[in-house]
């Protein structure tokens, strides 16, 4: 092959790991957009359910106030009887609970709603005063189930100042890093997140008792298409689309890894404007 041709080839190489590149974060706008319009449809009904379940809950307590009036009309062996015939105290005694349950079983839902709003990561969002913790707790929200089974989550948070972010895309990296540390772990996982600030940067951690990261491919892992992972478990583009949110920002992303005991990721934001908390 002739130099020319060679460097043909590298650039065409290149130009397909941009577009492949281009497509995943596009990939990743549309389902932040998805997300968002999911939350938003979602959040209608849900007003409506949460509104009749507390007026339910008023007009069964004065339902039953009401039998139990009435039953004192009656003789006693007739109430008796009826109360028998109709399951009375089995769902005098259940109401309540199945009552409580929808209750909470509707609260989850409206906090997966909020937080998939946070969550979306639309084109058009916009630097922001943000509170990283909020953002943090979405993410573990959202991941919930994955991690229960795989690892038990330790958080360390400082009293952090507001930061100048687009929160969506932080979120998107915290989700990555989150989600590479599930991934790796195998069983008796432990993750930590550990936030902080100094001068010049307010800084968050996410530390895994994983396999650890080989030193050789330390400096290998946030090139796009870098992955130890089998095919279609992953594509490599995680921590190289978190260095380049974190770029965006201005910030820094490190890694810290000793193989057979962990790895730990921590990313810097700049302190720009010191903005106490609302
Ligand atoms: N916490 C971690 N522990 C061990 N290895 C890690 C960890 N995080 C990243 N790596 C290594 O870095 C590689 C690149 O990570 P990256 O998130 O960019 O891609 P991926 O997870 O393989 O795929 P994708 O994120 O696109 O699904 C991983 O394949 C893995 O080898
Ligand atoms: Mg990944």
């Amino acid at each position: 092959m002739s130099i020319e041709q060679s460097e043909l080839e590298r650039l065409r190489k290149q130009v397909a790991q941009l577009n492949d590149q281009l497509m995943h974060s596009e990939k990743l706008a549309s389902l932040g957009q998805l997300a968002a319009g999911v939350a938003h449809e979602i959040n209608n009904p849900i007003g409506y359910v949460a509104s009749n379940l507390s007026a339910l809950n008023e007009y069964i307590n004065s339902l039953m106030m009401l039998i139990k009036q009435l039953g004192k009309e009656l003789p006693i062996e007739k109430t008796n009887r009826l109360k028998l015939a109709h399951d009375f105290d089995y769902i005098n005694k259940d109401l309540p609970i199945l009552l409580s349950q929808s209750e909470s079983g509707l609260k989850r839902v409206i906090e997966i709603v909020h937080d998939l709003k946070d969550f979306s990561y639309l084109d058009d969002a916009e630097f922001e005063e943000a509170d990283i913790h909020l953002g943090i707790q979405s993410t573990l929200n959202i991941l919930g189930n994955e991690l229960k089974y795989k690892a038990k989550v330790n958080t360390s948070f400082a009293d952090l100042p507001l930061v100048r972010c687009i929160a969506s895309q932080i979120n998107q990296v915290v989700l990555n890093l989150i989600l590479n540390a599930v991934q790796e772990i195998e069983h008796n996982g432990e993750i930590t997140i550990t936030t902080g600030y100094d001068d010049m940067w307010v800084w968050f951690s996410i530390e895994d008792n994983g396999p650890g990261i080989e030193q050789s491919i330390l400096e290998l892992i946030f090139q796009p298409f870098f992955t130890t992972k089998e095919k279609h478990k992953g594509t490599g583009l995680g921590l190289a689309l978190s260095r380049s949110i974190i770029d965006k920002h201005q910030g820094v992303i490190e890694v810290k890894s000793k193989l057979g005991s962990g790895s730990c990721f921590t990313v810097k934001l700049p302190i720009s404007i010191k903005t106490e908390k609302r």
